[in-house]
């Protein structure tokens, strides 16, 4: 698939905008320093750098569960220094989340943790199950919907919480190291889910250091080094 759509259709405010923002962990170095970007509504970006660059950092300060130590930062058009915690929830719920460890619930089945984000919302599972078991099909997990997650494979993991981030159609999808345990073409399918979400009006990052999955994209890339950003537009 080579990179053949357009990117240049933003609509509104950015929904992610950082100022001069450095985060240490604990009494350490700052592990990134003068941060000053932003991610446009309807965007697809790539975040990379080499290992321990801080890319995971910069998704959690983006996701709010890791504090910069300055500079600020506004997620939705929020200014996320003092915001309380209802506010917070409200504004992580438009997010939609895939972490480099998948975080699936290990006493719930593939099916059950990828519909929890709807559950949690209140909705009705004659709603959603549909949508659901075809979201988990186009992922390849069709046949491995009842089971648990310790029984899965590290592909079969990272495709259940691909699906569970997108389920909710987010407004940003911040997804890290979404294909580190899958084959190329695998990974290939799953860009393409992310390209769809994009075009429905996602605001898109995928976190990699994946060169052969960038390359099938011609689009912006963020790149940390040394603790600090450089952007290739
Ligand atoms: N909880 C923590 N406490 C202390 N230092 C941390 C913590 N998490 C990360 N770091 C340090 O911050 C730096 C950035 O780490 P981070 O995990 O953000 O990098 P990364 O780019 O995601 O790396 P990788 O590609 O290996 O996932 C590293 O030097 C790491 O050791
Ligand atoms: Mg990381």
């Amino acid at each position: 698939m080579r990179a053949d759509y357009d990117i240049d259709d933003y609509g509104g405010a950015p929904v992610v905008q950082l100022e001069n923002v450095g985060v240490r962990y604990g009494m350490g170095p700052e592990v990134l320093r003068d941060l000053t970007f932003a991610i446009e509504a309807n965007s697809f970006q790539f975040l990379t750098g080499p290992s321990g660059a801080g890319k995971t950092t910069l998704l959690r300060l983006i996701l709010m569960s890791v504090r910069p130590t300055r500079g600020l930062i506004s997620i939705f058009g929020e200014d996320v220094s003092d915001i309380s915690k209802d506010n917070l929830t409200g504004l992580r719920r438009r997010m939609g989340v895939v972490f480099q460890d998948f975080r699936l619930l290990d006493h719930l089945t593939t099916y059950e943790n990828v519909a929890l984000p709807l559950r949690v919302q209140g909705k009705e599972e004659a709603t959603y199950r549909a949508e659901v078991v075809e979201l988990l099909r186009w992922v390849g997990l069709g046949d491995r919907m009842h089971v648990l997650p310790p029984v899965l494979s590290g592909g079969e993991k990272q495709r259940a919480a691909i699906a569970r981030a997108l389920i909710v159609r987010p407004d940003l999808l911040l997804a890290d190291e979404p294909t580190g345990n899958v084959d190329p073409s695998l990974a290939r399918r799953l860009l393409r889910l992310f390209i769809e979400l994009n075009r429905l009006g996602t605001s898109v990052v995928i976190a990699t250091h994946d060169f052969s999955l960038m390359d099938q994209l011609d689009v912006r890339r963020l790149v940390l080094g040394d603790g600090r950003l450089h952007i290739d537009e």
